[in-house]
C-alpha cells in the first residue's frame, strides 16, 4: 500500500472520542461481550467476538486484531477486523513485537515518529496511533497481543489501556 492509501469501501475513517464517551462505549462493549459469549472455551469464537463488538462500539477502531504466539520468538496474525494484516512480526519488532518481548501494553501516539520496519510495521500507512495489550492465559502464558489501530494521531489513552487490561483479563483468564 502506498504512503496514505485510499480505505477501501468497507473502511471508515476514526472518529476520536473524549474519556467519558470511552467510558460508556466500553462498558456496553464489554456488557454485549460477556452477554454473547457466556461460558464459551473457545479462544477463537472469543477473539472473532470482541473484535466485532470492540469496533463497532468504538469509532476510532480504523484496525482491530490479535497476533497469536507460534514457537517461542514469533507472532502470527490471528483474527482481525480491518484491511491486511501483516502475517508475521519477530518478537522486538514493530509495536506487536515489542510488546510480546516486554509483556507491558504500548500506545503510540503517532506512528509516522517511529522507525519505520524496526520501532512500527506499517500493514496499512492510514493507521496513525495504536494501543497494543499483551493477552495471556489463565496459567499466565502469553497467547499473543491484541493490537489496535487507529487512522488519527492519539486516539488511545489510559482509558483505553485500563478497559483493555481488565476486558482482555476476564475474557481470556490472564
Ligand atoms: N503496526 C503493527 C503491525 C500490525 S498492523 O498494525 C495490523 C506493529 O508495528 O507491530
Amino acid at each position: 500500500m502506498s504512503a496514505s492509501a485510499t480505505m477501501p469501501y468497507f473502511i471508515k475513517p476514526s472518529v476520536n472520542l473524549s474519556r467519558e464517551e470511552k467510558r460508556a462505549a466500553y462498558a456496553a462493549a464489554r456488557q454485549a461481550i460477556l452477554a454473547t459469549l457466556g461460558e464459551e472455551p473457545s479462544e477463537m469464537v472469543k477473539m472473532v467476538t470482541i473484535n466485532s463488538l470492540l469496533k463497532s462500539h468504538l469509532p476510532y477502531y480504523y484496525w482491530v486484531g490479535f497476533y497469536l504466539v507460534r514457537g517461542d520468538r514469533q507472532l502470527v496474525v490471528g483474527p482481525y477486523q480491518g484491511t491486511l494484516g501483516c502475517l508475521y512480526i519477530d518478537f522486538g519488532r514493530g509495536v506487536c513485537g515489542a510488546v510480546a518481548a516486554s509483556g507491558e501494553t504500548k500506545i503510540v501516539e503517532d506512528t509516522h515518529a517511529l522507525v519505520p520496519g524496526k520501532e512500527h510495521i506499517a500493514c496499512d500507512p492510514n493507521s496513525r496511533s495504536e494501543i497494543v495489550v499483551p493477552v495471556r492465559r489463565p496459567d499466565g502464558s502469553l497467547m499473543g497481543v491484541f493490537d489496535v489501530d487507529s487512522s488519527l494521531e492519539s486516539s488511545f489513552d489510559a482509558v483505553d489501556q485500563e478497559e483493555l487490561e481488565a476486558l482482555l483479563g476476564e475474557v481470556f483468564g490472564g
